[in-house]
């Protein structure tokens, strides 16, 4: 593709900015879309984060921007509006600049993950889900998947108070939704997610306890690489229904694109 002074422009930040993939993943798709945009990757220290997203308001021909580690939290504060979800997590991984500089933010992480199991599909809505883990990944799923209508949410993590905190926060925002602390086992949910680091490194234990894991349980990792962690080998010895890490990436990406108007 040809960049000409037509072409809509968007950047990534993050610090570092080497390991990041998603200059491939927007570049490729919006390529294979037919649109005539570009993502470039920026470097930029914290130090420095206020100035450039200043700058970047100033950029007329700037369509917006994605935001990686360790930018997610201080870019929510300075956006001029948020969706509903990033307001709740304080967090944002991409903006949309309007023609007069406004950046609105959203996060997209639990939509992509519930949009990448609807093109495998499975609808959650009904669904009693079980989700291990706390931290940013799972919190984003967590509210994807009372935004989606599960019946039932079980939240499990290894320190107990982070995942007593996430089911108050979730508890403000869907006061009808049943939430549940569960122990390691989760048996009797339909859905299980493992939202946590465990399984992205060789001699990682499970997540969850997998004896009593039946064919008729989903099994959902969000980990990407390896593709099939051990949980989802042992998930899919047992006959459940595996669901990979990468849908959610490549579903986040396109509504990257879609958010940033390319
Ligand atoms: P992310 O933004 O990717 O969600 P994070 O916020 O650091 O990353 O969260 C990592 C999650 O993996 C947490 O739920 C963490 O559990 P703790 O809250 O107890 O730290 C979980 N996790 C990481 N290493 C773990 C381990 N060795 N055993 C169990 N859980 C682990």
């Amino acid at each position: 593709m040809e960049i000409t002074g037509k072409t809509k422009v968007c950047a990534i930040i993050a610090d570092p900015i080497q390991h990041v993939k998603t200059p491939q993943g927007i570049n490729r798709l919006c390529e294979e879309m037919g649109k005539d945009a570009v993502l470039i990757p920026v470097q930029v220290s914290s130090e420095e984060l206020i100035s450039v997203v200043n700058g970047f308001r100033a950029m007329k021909n700037l369509a917006g921007f994605v935001i990686t580690v360790p930018h997610k939290t201080t870019v929510a504060k300075l956006c001029d509006e948020l969706s509903d979800d990033a307001a709740r997590m304080g967090a944002v991984n991409v903006i949309r600049r309007s023609e007069d500089g406004r950046l609105h933010g959203a996060i997209l992480d639990g939509k992509g993950f519930v949009a990448g199991l609807r093109e495998e599909g499975i609808d959650p809505e009904g669904y009693s889900a079980y989700l291990v883990g706390a931290g940013g990944a799972a919190s984003a799923i967590a509210y994807a998947l009372a935004e989606a209508g599960v019946s039932q949410l079980t939240l499990a993590n290894r320190t107990q108070e982070k995942a007593e905190a996430l089911k108050e926060r979730l508890r403000a925002a869907y006061p009808k939704l049943s939430i549940k602390i569960g122990t390691r086992d989760p048996k009797g949910h339909e859905l299980v997610i493992n939202a946590t680091s465990l399984g992205l490194k060789e001699g990682d234990p499970l997540p969850l306890d997998v004896e009593g894991l039946t064919e008729s349980q989903i099994v959902a990792d969000i980990i990407m690489e390896p593709k099939e962690t051990s949980l989802l080998k042992v998930a899919k010895s047992k006959g459940c229904t595996i669901q990979y890490g990468l849908p959610m990436l490549n579903n986040q990406l396109k509504l990257m694109v879609e958010t940033m108007g390319l």
